[in-house]
């Protein structure tokens, strides 16, 4: 078995260099010729505009001249999306009490034990252990049965909000994924009722959010633990979880467009222009954060990984406990050997591990 592995500090930095070598002036914010749209990454400006109703969020719209027989497919599917949590300013969903009290319900302790079993042959959990683990979170959440072909459908759909689509046939297979998700969420009964379209469009829209993200922190945090050598213990293991969020959000950026014209630092932003909030990388603003890139648990100042303002994230609570539950239970007793990351997954809009092996003494963990 090879010995190489990744960083992600070191990918984190890289992006972070790769959006600040264009902006001549230093201003925290530019135009980017090429991808025609505005461009912030520092904490202030992050966090400013995305909490003022100068910005708002940028509904899809498609040509739909360029499809021919799937024409009806893709009207619909942006007709569902477009009404979705994510584009509407207006109202929160009901899908935000639905995953609060579905998780609840939860026997956390009992699905992540489960991930465990394989453990004791193998000695260590991959990508397909979290992917399952995360896919039955993301299953349960929303109140559908754990599905490996749903699943990968989420994990489809999710690379149109990550910025992965590889050209047109792809952007139809997108809509195909979503369609299966949406029509899945529709046979869930919202009490005696069947879910409406708007109803069953944010349970969609739930499902993907939810899936491979909370993975996501669970590798990151595990990386962060052994790459800095952290020891954990029941009273420091959300604070480790939250730091590692910090330094290791999977979404890197939001977009947004603006609503009105601003005067912002000098520059002028008119209205209709897109805009891309990078909140990942401002989490490493160093005017914000002392010494951005150590890992300091319990920091005072709130990082943007899951976003802010009116379109924050509504799992947020929900990852964070249930990534600390999980890192408390592989921590125990020292059961961590190692964590080797092997393979990125990029995207303009999320950088995260899609390959790896976290590395387990399998004789601490039988103890319990
Ligand atoms: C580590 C885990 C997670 C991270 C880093 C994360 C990050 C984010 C971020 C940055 C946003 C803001 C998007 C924007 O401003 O346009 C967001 C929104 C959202 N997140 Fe999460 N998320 C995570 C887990 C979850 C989970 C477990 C759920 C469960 C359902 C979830 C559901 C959502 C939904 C539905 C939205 C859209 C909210 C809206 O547009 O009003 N996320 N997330």
């Amino acid at each position: 078995m090879s010995e190489w592995t990744l960083s992600l500090t070191d990918a984190y930095k890289k992006r972070l260099e790769d959006i600040v070598r264009d902006d001549t002036e230093r201003k925290g914010i530019y135009y980017h010729n090429e991808k025609k749209y505005w461009i912030i990454y520092d904490y202030a400006g992050c966090s400013e505009l995305l909490n003022s109703h100068y910005v708002t969020k940028n509904r899809m719209l498609v040509p739909l001249t360029l499809f021919q027989e799937e024409k009806a497919l893709i009207e619909r599917f942006l007709s569902l999306i477009n009404q979705s949590l994510i584009f509407r300013d207006d109202c929160k969903s009901d899908v935000v009490r639905l995953i609060h009290q579905n998780f609840r319900k939860l026997s956390c302790d009992e699905i992540i034990e489960r991930s465990f079993l394989s453990v004791m042959d193998k000695k260590y959990l991959d990508e397909h252990d979290l992917i399952s683990l995360n896919n039955t979170l993301a299953s349960s959440l929303v109140g559908l049965e754990p599905d490996g072909h749903l699943s990968d459908h989420a994990y489809n759909v999710g690379m149109l909000f990550d910025g992965r689509v590889r050209g047109k046939e792809h952007f139809v297979d997108i809509a195909r994924s979503f369609m299966a998700v949406f029509e899945a969420c529709r046979g869930i009964t919202s009490g005696t009722e069947p879910c409406n379209d708007i109803q069953a469009s944010d349970r969609a829209i739930a499902y993907v959010a939810a899936h491979q993200t909370t993975m996501q922190l669970i590798v990151a945090t595990l990386w962060a633990i052994s790459h800095f050598r952290l020891s954990v213990n029941a009273d420091n293991v959300r604070e480790i979880v939250v730091e590692a969020s910090r330094l290791y959000s999977p979404v890197l950026s939001v977009g947004r467009v603006m609503s009105q014209d601003l005067s912002f630092r000098g520059l002028n932003l008119r209205q209709g222009d897109r805009v891309m909030f990078y909140t990942a990388l401002a989490n490493f603003d160093p005017g914000f954060f002392d010494a951005p890139f150590q890992f300091i648990p319990g920091r005072n100042e709130k990082p943007l990984s899951f976003g802010t303002g009116m379109h924050m994230c509504i799992g947020m609570g929900i990852a964070l406990s249930f990534a600390s539950s999980f890192i408390a239970r592989t921590s125990v007793n020292g059961s961590l050997r190692n964590v080797r990351i092997t393979e990125l997954a990029e995207g303009i809009s999320a950088l995260g591990a899609s390959r790896f092996i976290i590395g387990m003494n399998c004789h601490e963990l039988a103890e319990d």
